[in-house]
Protein backbone atom coordinates (compact mmCIF):
# COMPACT_ATOMS: atom_id res chain seq x y z
CA UNK A 1 0.00 0.00 0.00
CA UNK A 2 1.38 3.51 -0.27
CA UNK A 3 2.10 5.61 2.43
CA UNK A 4 -0.88 7.71 2.97
CA UNK A 5 0.84 10.21 5.88
CA UNK A 6 3.35 10.69 3.03
CA UNK A 7 1.26 11.51 0.13
CA UNK A 8 -1.09 14.48 2.40
CA UNK A 9 2.79 16.22 3.10
CA UNK A 10 2.52 16.34 -0.20
CA UNK A 11 -0.90 17.13 -1.51
CA UNK A 12 -1.13 13.54 -2.99
CA UNK A 13 -3.41 11.80 -0.97
CA UNK A 14 -5.86 11.32 -3.84
CA UNK A 15 -3.69 8.63 -5.02
CA UNK A 16 -4.01 6.25 -1.68
CA UNK A 17 -7.83 6.72 -2.38
CA UNK A 18 -7.16 5.59 -6.43
CA UNK A 19 -5.30 2.66 -5.43
CA UNK A 20 -8.23 1.25 -3.89
CA UNK A 21 -9.79 1.31 -7.21
CA UNK A 22 -6.85 -0.90 -8.67
CA UNK A 23 -6.01 -4.33 -9.41
CA UNK A 24 -2.87 -5.65 -7.95
CA UNK A 25 -0.40 -4.89 -10.82
CA UNK A 26 -1.91 -1.37 -11.25
CA UNK A 27 -1.10 -1.31 -7.74
CA UNK A 28 2.34 -2.25 -7.85
CA UNK A 29 3.08 -0.34 -11.03
CA UNK A 30 1.74 2.78 -9.16
CA UNK A 31 4.26 1.93 -5.63
CA UNK A 32 7.02 1.74 -7.80
CA UNK A 33 6.86 4.75 -9.51
CA UNK A 34 5.88 6.65 -6.58
CA UNK A 35 8.63 5.62 -4.66
CA UNK A 36 11.20 6.95 -7.47
CA UNK A 37 9.52 10.08 -7.45
CA UNK A 38 10.58 13.36 -5.64
CA UNK A 39 7.35 14.47 -4.37
CA UNK A 40 9.20 17.23 -2.49
CA UNK A 41 10.68 18.37 -5.38
CA UNK A 42 7.70 18.16 -6.88
CA UNK A 43 5.45 20.29 -5.17
CA UNK A 44 8.33 22.78 -4.75
CA UNK A 45 8.35 22.82 -8.83
CA UNK A 46 4.44 23.54 -8.26
CA UNK A 47 4.97 26.77 -6.14
CA UNK A 48 8.10 27.95 -7.95
CA UNK A 49 6.45 27.68 -11.47
CA UNK A 50 2.41 27.97 -11.07
CA UNK A 51 1.26 29.38 -7.48
CA UNK A 52 4.20 32.05 -7.32
CA UNK A 53 4.31 32.36 -11.41
CA UNK A 54 5.58 35.70 -12.62
CA UNK A 55 6.58 37.02 -15.80
CA UNK A 56 9.27 38.31 -17.38
CA UNK A 57 8.38 42.11 -16.87
CA UNK A 58 11.51 43.83 -16.02
CA UNK A 59 13.21 43.71 -19.06
CA UNK A 60 15.72 47.34 -18.23
CA UNK A 61 18.97 44.55 -18.14
CA UNK A 62 18.11 43.53 -21.73
CA UNK A 63 19.70 44.69 -24.34
CA UNK A 64 20.43 43.72 -28.46
CA UNK A 65 22.91 41.45 -29.26
CA UNK A 66 26.02 41.77 -31.48
CA UNK A 67 24.97 40.05 -34.64
CA UNK A 68 26.31 40.47 -38.02
CA UNK A 69 23.87 39.92 -41.18
CA UNK A 70 24.98 38.11 -44.18
CA UNK A 71 24.01 39.82 -46.67
CA UNK A 72 26.42 42.61 -45.56
CA UNK A 73 29.23 40.47 -45.70
CA UNK A 74 31.15 40.61 -48.65
CA UNK A 75 31.83 38.25 -51.44
CA UNK A 76 35.10 37.67 -50.36
CA UNK A 77 34.17 37.08 -46.49
CA UNK A 78 31.60 34.59 -47.85
CA UNK A 79 33.54 32.68 -49.93
CA UNK A 80 36.56 32.26 -47.22
CA UNK A 81 33.82 31.15 -44.91
CA UNK A 82 32.38 28.70 -46.92
CA UNK A 83 35.97 27.28 -47.96
CA UNK A 84 36.79 27.26 -43.94
CA UNK A 85 33.75 25.28 -43.69
CA UNK A 86 34.11 22.76 -45.91
CA UNK A 87 37.68 22.39 -44.55
CA UNK A 88 36.55 22.19 -40.99
CA UNK A 89 33.62 19.63 -42.38
CA UNK A 90 36.00 17.57 -44.29
CA UNK A 91 38.71 16.97 -41.19
CA UNK A 92 35.39 15.96 -38.92
CA UNK A 93 35.45 18.97 -36.84
CA UNK A 94 31.35 18.99 -36.66
CA UNK A 95 28.59 16.83 -35.64
CA UNK A 96 25.04 17.77 -36.07
CA UNK A 97 22.39 17.44 -33.40
CA UNK A 98 18.75 17.49 -33.91
CA UNK A 99 15.97 18.04 -31.95
CA UNK A 100 12.95 15.65 -32.88
CA UNK A 101 11.68 14.66 -29.42
CA UNK A 102 8.24 17.53 -29.50
CA UNK A 103 5.12 16.35 -30.00
CA UNK A 104 3.55 18.65 -33.03
CA UNK A 105 0.06 19.00 -31.63
CA UNK A 106 -0.66 21.78 -33.37
CA UNK A 107 0.01 20.35 -36.62
CA UNK A 108 -2.47 17.31 -36.11
CA UNK A 109 -0.60 14.39 -37.22
CA UNK A 110 0.21 11.35 -34.85
CA UNK A 111 3.45 10.43 -36.39
CA UNK A 112 6.83 11.87 -35.17
CA UNK A 113 6.84 15.01 -37.01
CA UNK A 114 9.92 14.37 -38.90
CA UNK A 115 7.81 11.84 -40.78
CA UNK A 116 5.92 14.06 -41.83
CA UNK A 117 5.80 13.99 -46.17
CA UNK A 118 5.11 17.02 -48.22
CA UNK A 119 4.60 15.70 -51.76
CA UNK A 120 6.34 12.44 -50.32
CA UNK A 121 9.34 13.95 -48.69
CA UNK A 122 9.76 13.68 -44.91
CA UNK A 123 10.82 16.56 -43.01
CA UNK A 124 13.65 13.78 -41.66
CA UNK A 125 14.92 13.19 -45.35
CA UNK A 126 14.86 16.86 -46.74
CA UNK A 127 17.41 16.86 -43.79
CA UNK A 128 19.62 13.71 -44.69
CA UNK A 129 19.68 14.71 -48.36
CA UNK A 130 21.27 17.80 -46.73
CA UNK A 131 24.09 15.44 -44.92
CA UNK A 132 24.57 13.09 -48.05
CA UNK A 133 25.56 16.19 -50.11
CA UNK A 134 28.18 17.17 -47.81
CA UNK A 135 29.46 13.80 -48.09
CA UNK A 136 29.41 13.91 -51.45
CA UNK A 137 31.46 17.23 -51.18
CA UNK A 138 34.06 16.75 -48.63
CA UNK A 139 34.06 12.83 -48.39
CA UNK A 140 33.42 12.78 -44.77
CA UNK A 141 30.54 10.97 -43.06
CA UNK A 142 28.96 13.54 -40.68
CA UNK A 143 27.53 11.91 -37.52
CA UNK A 144 23.91 12.30 -37.34
CA UNK A 145 22.33 12.73 -33.59
CA UNK A 146 19.01 12.36 -33.49
CA UNK A 147 17.18 13.17 -30.15
CA UNK A 148 13.74 11.40 -29.77
CA UNK A 149 11.15 10.78 -26.68
CA UNK A 150 9.04 8.13 -25.36
CA UNK A 151 6.30 9.47 -27.58
CA UNK A 152 7.87 8.60 -31.04
CA UNK A 153 11.26 6.74 -30.70
CA UNK A 154 10.42 3.70 -31.87
CA UNK A 155 8.40 5.16 -34.57
CA UNK A 156 10.69 7.11 -35.98
CA UNK A 157 13.26 4.14 -35.88
CA UNK A 158 10.60 2.51 -37.79
CA UNK A 159 10.56 4.93 -39.96
CA UNK A 160 14.47 5.43 -40.73
CA UNK A 161 14.24 1.56 -41.24
CA UNK A 162 11.60 1.30 -43.87
CA UNK A 163 12.97 4.35 -46.23
CA UNK A 164 16.34 2.78 -46.00
CA UNK A 165 17.72 5.89 -44.15
CA UNK A 166 17.02 8.01 -46.88
CA UNK A 167 20.90 6.13 -48.12
CA UNK A 168 22.58 7.66 -44.86
CA UNK A 169 24.81 5.45 -43.77
CA UNK A 170 23.15 4.07 -40.75
CA UNK A 171 26.26 3.34 -38.51
CA UNK A 172 26.25 7.44 -38.72
CA UNK A 173 22.70 8.06 -37.31
CA UNK A 174 22.50 7.88 -33.53
CA UNK A 175 19.27 8.06 -32.14
CA UNK A 176 18.55 8.58 -27.98
CA UNK A 177 15.95 9.21 -25.69
CA UNK A 178 15.08 12.36 -23.58
CA UNK A 179 13.71 11.68 -20.49
CA UNK A 180 10.22 12.40 -19.18
CA UNK A 181 8.95 14.15 -16.37
CA UNK A 182 5.60 14.43 -14.30
CA UNK A 183 2.96 16.65 -15.32
CA UNK A 184 0.63 17.98 -12.49
CA UNK A 185 -3.23 18.85 -12.31
CA UNK A 186 -4.19 23.09 -11.67
CA UNK A 187 -3.86 22.12 -8.46
CA UNK A 188 -0.37 20.39 -8.20
CA UNK A 189 -1.56 17.00 -7.75
CA UNK A 190 -0.34 14.22 -10.00
CA UNK A 191 -2.69 12.66 -12.40
CA UNK A 192 -3.46 9.25 -14.24
CA UNK A 193 -3.11 8.87 -17.96
CA UNK A 194 -5.74 6.72 -19.89
CA UNK A 195 -3.44 3.44 -19.07
CA UNK A 196 -3.53 3.93 -15.12
CA UNK A 197 -0.13 5.21 -15.12
CA UNK A 198 1.39 8.58 -13.53
CA UNK A 199 0.89 10.97 -16.40
CA UNK A 200 4.76 12.19 -17.54
CA UNK A 201 5.44 14.06 -20.94
CA UNK A 202 9.27 15.12 -22.62
CA UNK A 203 11.34 17.10 -20.55
CA UNK A 204 11.76 19.85 -22.77
CA UNK A 205 14.23 20.14 -25.57
CA UNK A 206 16.44 21.37 -22.98
CA UNK A 207 17.29 17.26 -21.73
CA UNK A 208 19.36 17.80 -24.94
CA UNK A 209 22.33 17.49 -23.51
CA UNK A 210 22.55 15.61 -20.79
CA UNK A 211 20.61 12.87 -22.41
CA UNK A 212 23.12 12.75 -25.35
CA UNK A 213 25.91 12.81 -22.12
CA UNK A 214 23.93 9.53 -20.56
CA UNK A 215 24.18 7.80 -23.74
CA UNK A 216 27.69 8.39 -24.02
CA UNK A 217 27.61 10.45 -27.15
CA UNK A 218 29.44 13.40 -25.71
CA UNK A 219 32.40 11.21 -25.00
CA UNK A 220 32.19 9.63 -28.34
CA UNK A 221 32.42 13.14 -29.96
CA UNK A 222 35.10 13.65 -28.24
CA UNK A 223 37.41 10.88 -29.26
CA UNK A 224 35.92 11.93 -33.16
CA UNK A 225 37.69 14.89 -32.48
CA UNK A 226 34.32 16.45 -32.76
CA UNK A 227 34.62 20.83 -31.88
CA UNK A 228 31.39 21.97 -32.27
CA UNK A 229 27.71 20.51 -32.24
CA UNK A 230 25.65 22.08 -35.13
CA UNK A 231 21.94 22.05 -33.26
CA UNK A 232 18.94 22.47 -35.53
CA UNK A 233 14.88 21.91 -35.17
CA UNK A 234 12.82 19.11 -36.64
CA UNK A 235 10.47 21.70 -38.10
CA UNK A 236 11.83 24.28 -40.14
CA UNK A 237 11.59 22.88 -43.83
CA UNK A 238 14.16 25.40 -45.30
CA UNK A 239 16.97 24.56 -42.90
CA UNK A 240 20.48 24.86 -44.13
CA UNK A 241 21.84 21.59 -42.14
CA UNK A 242 25.60 22.52 -41.36
CA UNK A 243 26.12 24.68 -44.21
CA UNK A 244 29.72 25.41 -45.23
CA UNK A 245 28.99 29.06 -44.77
CA UNK A 246 27.42 28.95 -41.07
CA UNK A 247 30.47 26.39 -40.41
CA UNK A 248 33.12 28.60 -41.43
CA UNK A 249 31.93 31.60 -39.42
CA UNK A 250 31.82 29.43 -36.23
CA UNK A 251 35.23 27.71 -37.07
CA UNK A 252 36.59 31.58 -37.90
CA UNK A 253 35.10 33.21 -34.63
CA UNK A 254 35.46 30.08 -32.43
CA UNK A 255 32.73 31.12 -29.30
CA UNK A 256 30.96 28.82 -27.19
CA UNK A 257 27.70 29.73 -29.10
CA UNK A 258 27.07 30.66 -32.66
CA UNK A 259 23.86 31.04 -33.78
CA UNK A 260 21.92 31.97 -36.61
CA UNK A 261 19.13 34.31 -36.68
CA UNK A 262 16.32 36.25 -38.98
CA UNK A 263 14.57 39.51 -38.50
CA UNK A 264 11.60 38.56 -36.52
CA UNK A 265 8.07 40.10 -38.20
CA UNK A 266 6.02 42.37 -35.77
CA UNK A 267 4.53 40.12 -33.49
CA UNK A 268 5.93 36.58 -34.42
CA UNK A 269 5.57 34.05 -32.03
CA UNK A 270 9.19 33.48 -32.27
CA UNK A 271 12.13 33.96 -29.15
CA UNK A 272 14.10 36.56 -29.25
CA UNK A 273 17.94 36.43 -29.17
CA UNK A 274 19.23 38.81 -26.66
CA UNK A 275 22.36 40.07 -24.72
CA UNK A 276 21.54 39.41 -20.51
CA UNK A 277 24.38 40.58 -17.98
CA UNK A 278 26.75 40.14 -20.76
CA UNK A 279 25.51 36.48 -22.11
CA UNK A 280 23.64 35.94 -25.18
CA UNK A 281 20.12 33.71 -24.60
CA UNK A 282 17.00 33.77 -25.58
CA UNK A 283 13.31 35.14 -24.37
CA UNK A 284 11.10 32.94 -25.29
CA UNK A 285 7.63 34.40 -26.92
CA UNK A 286 5.30 32.31 -24.60
CA UNK A 287 6.88 34.30 -21.92
CA UNK A 288 7.51 37.87 -23.08
CA UNK A 289 5.37 40.87 -23.62
CA UNK A 290 4.77 40.94 -27.17
CA UNK A 291 5.16 44.64 -27.39
CA UNK A 292 8.45 43.81 -25.28
CA UNK A 293 9.69 41.07 -28.02
CA UNK A 294 9.41 43.89 -31.05
CA UNK A 295 11.78 45.43 -29.76
CA UNK A 296 14.44 42.92 -30.47
CA UNK A 297 16.08 42.48 -33.82
CA UNK A 298 17.31 38.50 -33.83
CA UNK A 299 14.37 35.59 -33.76
CA UNK A 300 15.33 32.23 -32.48
CA UNK A 301 15.12 30.08 -35.33
CA UNK A 302 16.98 27.16 -33.25
CA UNK A 303 20.11 27.23 -35.13
CA UNK A 304 23.44 27.21 -33.40
CA UNK A 305 26.78 25.68 -33.36
CA UNK A 306 27.90 24.64 -29.62
CA UNK A 307 31.49 24.43 -28.71
CA UNK A 308 32.12 20.84 -27.57
CA UNK A 309 34.36 21.35 -24.63
CA UNK A 310 31.77 24.07 -23.32
CA UNK A 311 28.48 22.01 -23.31
CA UNK A 312 30.61 19.33 -21.56
CA UNK A 313 32.18 21.54 -18.92
CA UNK A 314 28.46 22.97 -18.42
CA UNK A 315 26.23 19.53 -19.35
CA UNK A 316 25.55 18.94 -15.96
CA UNK A 317 24.60 22.47 -14.24
CA UNK A 318 21.01 23.18 -13.45
CA UNK A 319 18.57 24.39 -16.06
CA UNK A 320 15.11 25.99 -15.26
CA UNK A 321 11.84 24.74 -15.92
CA UNK A 322 9.58 26.16 -17.76
CA UNK A 323 5.75 25.64 -17.55
CA UNK A 324 3.12 25.24 -20.05
CA UNK A 325 -0.19 24.50 -19.62
CA UNK A 326 -2.20 22.35 -21.89
CA UNK A 327 -5.30 20.36 -22.00
CA UNK A 328 -4.58 16.34 -21.71
CA UNK A 329 -7.03 13.37 -21.53
CA UNK A 330 -6.20 12.06 -17.94
CA UNK A 331 -8.25 9.79 -15.84
CA UNK A 332 -11.18 11.30 -12.93
CA UNK A 333 -11.46 10.03 -9.41
CA UNK A 334 -13.86 7.64 -10.98
CA UNK A 335 -11.61 6.44 -13.72
CA UNK A 336 -13.55 8.28 -16.67
CA UNK A 337 -11.25 9.59 -19.29
CA UNK A 338 -11.35 13.84 -19.01
CA UNK A 339 -9.82 16.40 -20.93
CA UNK A 340 -8.34 18.94 -18.44
CA UNK A 341 -6.04 21.78 -18.44
CA UNK A 342 -2.18 19.86 -17.19
CA UNK A 343 0.94 21.64 -15.89
CA UNK A 344 3.61 20.48 -18.78
CA UNK A 345 7.54 20.93 -17.02
CA UNK A 346 9.98 21.81 -19.77
CA UNK A 347 13.45 22.56 -19.64
CA UNK A 348 14.94 25.04 -22.35
CA UNK A 349 18.00 24.06 -24.50
CA UNK A 350 19.07 27.60 -24.62
CA UNK A 351 19.06 28.00 -21.00
CA UNK A 352 22.52 26.84 -20.88
CA UNK A 353 23.66 29.66 -22.74
CA UNK A 354 24.32 30.92 -19.39
CA UNK A 355 27.12 29.13 -18.82
CA UNK A 356 28.69 30.00 -22.19
CA UNK A 357 31.48 32.95 -21.83
CA UNK A 358 31.58 33.69 -25.79
CA UNK A 359 28.66 34.78 -28.06
CA UNK A 360 28.03 35.37 -31.77
CA UNK A 361 25.24 35.74 -34.18
CA UNK A 362 24.88 35.49 -38.02
CA UNK A 363 21.68 37.17 -39.05
CA UNK A 364 20.38 35.42 -41.97
CA UNK A 365 17.54 36.25 -45.31
CA UNK A 366 14.56 34.72 -43.48
CA UNK A 367 13.16 33.86 -47.05
CA UNK A 368 16.27 31.70 -47.90
CA UNK A 369 16.11 29.75 -44.27
CA UNK A 370 13.24 30.04 -41.85
CA UNK A 371 9.72 28.16 -42.82
CA UNK A 372 8.41 26.39 -39.86
CA UNK A 373 5.50 23.43 -40.39
CA UNK A 374 3.91 24.36 -37.20
CA UNK A 375 -0.21 24.55 -38.25
CA UNK A 376 -2.47 22.48 -40.39
CA UNK A 377 -3.41 25.77 -42.24
CA UNK A 378 -2.97 29.39 -42.23
CA UNK A 379 0.62 30.48 -41.20
CA UNK A 380 3.88 28.38 -40.71
CA UNK A 381 1.02 25.65 -42.14
CA UNK A 382 1.66 22.63 -44.98
CA UNK A 383 0.29 25.14 -47.78
CA UNK A 384 3.26 28.09 -46.34
CA UNK A 385 6.02 24.81 -46.47
CA UNK A 386 5.04 23.66 -49.56
CA UNK A 387 5.28 27.05 -51.61
CA UNK A 388 8.55 28.08 -49.65
CA UNK A 389 9.79 24.34 -50.87
CA UNK A 390 8.98 24.71 -54.23
CA UNK A 391 10.50 28.57 -54.39
CA UNK A 392 13.65 27.10 -53.27
CA UNK A 393 13.57 24.02 -55.70
CA UNK A 394 13.58 21.58 -52.91
CA UNK A 395 11.10 19.70 -53.97
C1 LIG B 1 11.13 26.88 -30.77
C2 LIG B 1 12.04 27.78 -29.91
C3 LIG B 1 11.74 29.24 -30.22
C4 LIG B 1 11.97 29.48 -31.71
C5 LIG B 1 11.12 28.54 -32.55
C6 LIG B 1 11.48 28.66 -34.03
C7 LIG B 1 12.39 26.40 -27.94
C8 LIG B 1 12.10 26.20 -26.48
N1 LIG B 1 11.77 27.45 -28.53
O1 LIG B 1 9.80 27.17 -30.39
O2 LIG B 1 12.57 30.10 -29.45
O3 LIG B 1 11.67 30.82 -32.03
O4 LIG B 1 11.38 27.18 -32.15
O5 LIG B 1 10.74 27.77 -34.79
O6 LIG B 1 13.18 25.68 -28.52
N2 LIG B 1 11.55 19.29 -28.90
C9 LIG B 1 12.07 18.16 -28.37
N3 LIG B 1 11.61 17.75 -27.16
C10 LIG B 1 10.66 18.42 -26.46
C11 LIG B 1 10.12 19.59 -27.02
C12 LIG B 1 10.59 20.01 -28.25
O7 LIG B 1 12.94 17.52 -28.98
O8 LIG B 1 10.30 17.98 -25.37
C13 LIG B 1 12.05 19.72 -30.21
C14 LIG B 1 10.98 19.76 -31.27
O9 LIG B 1 10.83 18.49 -31.87
C15 LIG B 1 11.51 20.82 -32.22
C16 LIG B 1 12.28 21.77 -31.28
O10 LIG B 1 12.54 21.04 -30.10
O11 LIG B 1 12.42 20.28 -33.15
C17 LIG B 1 11.50 23.04 -30.97
O12 LIG B 1 10.36 22.70 -30.26
P1 LIG B 1 8.94 23.32 -30.56
O13 LIG B 1 7.99 22.77 -29.61
O14 LIG B 1 8.66 23.21 -32.00
O15 LIG B 1 9.25 24.81 -30.13
P2 LIG B 1 8.58 26.15 -30.65
O16 LIG B 1 7.51 26.54 -29.72
O17 LIG B 1 8.28 26.11 -32.07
Amino acid sequence: MLDKNQLEKYNQEHLYEYEKLMSNNEKDALENKVDELDLEGIQKLYHDLYVNRKSIDDVSSVSEVKYEVKSQLSDEDKHTYEQKGYEAIRNGEFAVLLMAGGQGTRLGYKGPKGSFEIEGVSLFELQARQLINLKNQTGHTINWYIMTSDINHNETIEYFKKHQYFDYDPEHVHFFKQANIVALGEDGKLVLNRDGHIMETPNGNGGVFKSLKEAGYLDKMEKDHVKYIFLNNIDNVLVKVLDPLFAGYTVSNNKDVTSKTIQPKHGESVGRLVNIDSKDTVLEYSELDPEVANDFDNANIGIHALKLAYIKSAVDRELPYHLAIKKLKQLDEDFGVVELPTLKFELFYFDIFKYGTSFVTLQVPREEEFSPLKNKVGKDSVETATEDLKRMSLI
